[in-house]
């Protein structure tokens, strides 16, 4: 093991569909609409990943990039302000470039409508400042990249002009397991199968929360000039309060504020996040996925319920009770 090697999510990040882990539909799917443009020397249609935080949309953006061989920018929907700015981006663009666009659901309305001729008719119209007139400027053929946790949110008009929607799904505990070993091999650590799959079991089914533990398994590794070992794995978990659900102090909040405050449900999710103190984007974004996924709470018409497993699991924990009183 080297003490220096650059430890970064970034150079985890695979740059090929072949390098990027789970997600076997999308992969297919996605290959086959890139091989297709690529004989066809046409530039890719536009495309939209939807799904929780942290499963790899933004990488797959990139891998969209990288594999066409274009340039790809950047934007994030709520930092655009002014329908100008989208423009200035889009005419800016060369033929083949990618445009991930991230939090699309977010964008204003008169921000979204001038996207909508960017992205059929590979044009855009613009009023320019202190005169009446409208001109409309082409662009060069793009593909359009979005992203959204919030599928529901999207503009219909929006999403018919997308070639696809892939929702992106939690990966399985092999999946994660794959997705640790990957970023443990380019790190040069040596870890072992039990540290691998006590990451994966608390990674909540998503890549981003299992490298983060995996980074903080290494630091300990590092420290003690050792390879990743279950015992060494054990203890670096035990300090970040993951439990082995890899739940952390938030959800387990959230269990118990749903047991105690609520009996169990059902309730509404505003009421059960304000009492939680918590957000109820939040809850519905991070928390709720995986505890509705791991089945410690369903969701039915009237609202949240814990189950049976839910309580089970709340009664092997303890520092909730000394958080919430
Ligand atoms: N399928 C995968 N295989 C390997 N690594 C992955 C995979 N998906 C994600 N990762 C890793 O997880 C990290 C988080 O992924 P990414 O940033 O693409 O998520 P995201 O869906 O864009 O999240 P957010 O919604 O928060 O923007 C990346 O740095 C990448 O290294
Ligand atoms: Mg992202």
């Amino acid at each position: 093991m080297t003490t220096d090697t650059l430890v970064d999510e970034r150079t985890w990040r695979p740059s090929t569909l072949d390098e990027f882990v789970g997600q076997s539909a999308i992969k297919s799917t996605l290959d086959l609409m890139l091989r297709s443009a690529i004989m066809r020397g046409a530039v890719l249609e536009h495309v939209a990943f939807y799904g929780p935080p942290g499963l790899g949309k933004t990488t797959l953006a990139y891998i969209i990039a990288n594999t066409v061989g274009g340039s790809l920018r950047e934007l994030s929907a709520p930092a655009i302000t002014k329908p100008g700015d989208l423009a200035t981006v889009l005419t800016s663009l060369s033929l083949g470039d990618v445009l991930f666009l991230d939090e699309i659901h977010a964008l204003k309305r008169e921000i979204a409508e001038l996207l909508y001729s960017a992205m059929e008719d590979f044009k855009v119209s613009i009023q320019l400042e202190k005169r009446d007139d409208i001109i409309t400027l082409p662009l060069k053929q793009y593909t359009l990249v979005g992203a959204t946790t919030d599928y529901g949110l999207l503009p219909e008009p929006l999403r018919a002009r997308f070639g696809h929607i892939f929702p992106l799904d939690l990966y399985t505990q092999d999946e994660l397991m794959q997705v640790v070993a990957r970023a443990a091999f380019l790190s040069e650590v040596l870890i072992d199968r039990e540290s691998l799959e006590m990451i994966a079991a608390r990674g909540r089914g998503t890549p981003r929360l299992a490298l983060r533990l995996f980074r903080r398994c290494y630091d300990l590794a590092v420290v003690r000039g050792s390879d990743l070992t279950a015992e060494l794995t054990a203890e670096a978990l035990e300090m970040l309060r993951v439990d082995e659900m890899g739940l952390d102090e938030a959800d387990r909040r959230y269990l118990y504020t749903l047991a105690t405050v609520y009996n169990g449900g059902p309730v509404g999710l505003k009421a059960l996040a304000t009492s939680a103190g918590l957000n109820p984007t939040t809850v519905e974004q991070s928390i709720e996925p995986w505890l509705l996924r791991s089945g410690l709470v369903a969701r039915t018409r009237l609202g949240r319920r814990i189950t049976k497993l839910g309580l089970a699991h709340l009664a092997t924990t303890t520092d909730i009770v000394e958080t919430t009183k």
